[in-house]
């Protein structure tokens, strides 16, 4: 029996472990024992519980409970929390996904405790080290002894960065897979049913959102887009503070609707019937190319290339004026067309899964 110990602590995380956790729990049960750690990265109910509840995760064996702090604190208390978990589970293998600060805190506790490290997401590059995204994604690749990849681009960083091709497994996307397992009962119906057709946006990335200049002028830039289509934005809670802090919470007759984050099956529900998402979040590029529907990203780079080269994903760049230029030409010549990336085809996990299973 073999123990893998899985971390997850923020909402991106937690629908890429579901499917693992339930390929492990249906076909590996007598050969994989997961034990589940809940960083705490991540805490109100609608960026964590709801998740669980709604993805069907069992509650996690450890929570560790660090909440909010600067990355240093953040990333430290992650540290210190899971090396004691670690050292009392003793686990075969540490099993950590995406890019935020509880997967680089975990790579680095079970490297220094010379417990293998698996990376579901590696490779991903935007090269722009002013994302502490990127900083995450450099560290734990380079400390990961096995490297899942979802798209070529990701072998090819890997492979430059020196890391041996015999630990790297190009496997698919397990976010699709948790996308299209949810496809398959009915989602919520949304209350008031939003009136077609209509755009969706997220936004919560430091450089978008944290100076209120540039929050400003990305406001006044989808007022403008939410003139010709209406503007559905469930915004995170750190946009939340900042929109209120700097006066910038759009009023009423803007066109733009804000709204606490959704849960996930509620937020798919809105997205997928969207005509157009514009987002700065690394996953929803994914998702919406997996379902065909157009996605504007509000930033000068992405780590995800395969959504803009194969997907339906335009990368805008994060100027308000770059943003209703890209509208204007959306509108004119309609919405890009795309393909779906290879092995995006809900089988992820069972890939890893065979995987970590015969190391
Ligand atoms: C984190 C990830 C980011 C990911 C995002 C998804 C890092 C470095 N960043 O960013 O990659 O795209 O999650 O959501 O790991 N807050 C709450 N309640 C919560 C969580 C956060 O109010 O449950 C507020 C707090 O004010 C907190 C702020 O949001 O300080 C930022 O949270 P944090 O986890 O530090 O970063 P995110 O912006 O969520």
């Amino acid at each position: 029996m073999r123990k893998l110990m899985l971390v997850a602590g923020a909402r991106p995380n937690f629908m890429k472990i579901a499917p693992l956790l339930r390929e492990m729990r249906k076909h590996y049960a007598a050969e994989i024992q997961p034990v589940l750690v809940h960083t705490g990265q991540h805490y109100d109910h609608l960026m964590s519980q709801s998740f669980f509840d709604e993805l069907g995760i069992a509650p996690p064996d450890h929570h560790l409970g660090v909440g909010s702090g600067s990355h240093a604190q953040q990333t430290a208390r992650v540290m210190t929390a899971l090396e004691e978990v670690m050292l009392a589970e003793r686990p075969d293998c540490l099993v950590v996904v995406g890019d935020v600060n509880s997967t680089l805190a975990g790579a680095l506790v079970a490297a220094k405790l010379l417990v293998p490290v698996a990376h579901v997401e590696a490779g991903l590059r935007s090269f722009d080290r002013g994302m502490p995204e990127e900083i995450n994604r450099l560290v734990t690749d380079a400390l990961a002894d096995t490297l899942f990849v979802t798209e070529p681009s990701g072998r090819e960083n890997l492979l430059r960065e020196g890391r041996p091709p015999e630990a790297i497994h190009l496997v698919g996307n397990v976010m699709v897979d948790t996308l299209l397992h949810e496809l398959k009962r009915p989602l919520p119906r949304l209350e008031p049913a939003p009136a077609k057709p209509y755009a969706v946006l997220t936004l919560h990335r430091p450089a978008n959102v944290d100076r209120p200049e540039k929050l400003g002028e990305l406001m006044a830039a989808l007022e403008e887009v939410a003139r010709e289509l209406p503007v559905y934005f469930p915004a995170h809670p750190r946009t939340q503070k900042a929109l209120a802090a700097a006066g910038l919470a759009p009023g009423g007759d803007s066109g733009i609707t804000v709204m606490d984050p959704l849960p996930y099956r509620s937020f798919l529900a809105l997205w997928k019937d969207a005509a157009l998402v514009i987002t700065d979040s690394g996953g929803l590029q994914e998702e919406t190319t997996a379902l065909g529907v157009p996605c504007f990203t509000l930033r000068d780079n992405t780590e995800r290339p395969i959504t803009v080269e194969v997907g339906t994903n335009t990368l805008v760049g994060s100027s308000g004026q770059a943003l209703v230029a890209a509208f204007r030409r959306f509108q004119e010549e309609g919405p890009k067309k795309g393909r779906v990336p290879e092995l995006w085809d809900g089988r992820a996990a069972e890939r890893i899964v065979r995987v970590l299973a015969g190391g």
